[in-house]
């Protein structure tokens, strides 16, 4: 079986999915390659997530990857959804297939870049190090 039972889950159910209006954050991502693009909005409340969902214009890993990202960050401090990584993605849905791994980068990315937007909007600081572009290697 080429996808775990969770990631099967996840692209046939996937949670969290639609627009939030007026949310406080939203973070648009593509991956050039295969043309996907992944959007995720967030509603943050204090300094926790309190809502998150996602539209996801891709294939199953990134559909499942997103649903996956969203459910790991809601209800999160933002400091934890700082850390986010898509080892973590990846590892919480029991696998991806090499070449699917950067489809899980997607996912890190536009959860990382809906934050950015928050910290932008409401000019609060932040180390720009902590949303570098991150290079996918998965990529062909
Ligand atoms: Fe493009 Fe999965 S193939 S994100």
């Amino acid at each position: 079986m080429l996808y775990s039972e969770k990631v099967m889950d996840h692209f046939r159910n996937p949670r969290n999915v639609g627009v939030i209006d007026q949310a406080d954050g939203v973070g648009e991502v593509g991956n050039a390659k295969c043309g996907d693009i992944m959007k995720i909005y967030l509603k943050i409340d204090g300094d926790a997530i309190s809502d998150v969902k996602f539209e996801t214009f891709g294939c199953g890993s990134a559909i499942a990857s997103s649903s996956m990202a969203t459910e790991m960050i809601k209800g999160k401090p933002l400091e934890e959804v700082m850390e986010l990584t898509n080892k973590a993605v990846v590892e919480a849905l029991d696998g991806l297939p090499a070449h699917k791994l950067h489809c899980s980068v997607l996912a890190e990315e536009a959860v990382k870049a809906a934050l950015k937007d928050y910290y932008d909007k409401n000019n609060i600081a932040y180390d720009p190090k902590q949303f570098p572009n991150v290079d996918c290697a998965g990529c062909h």
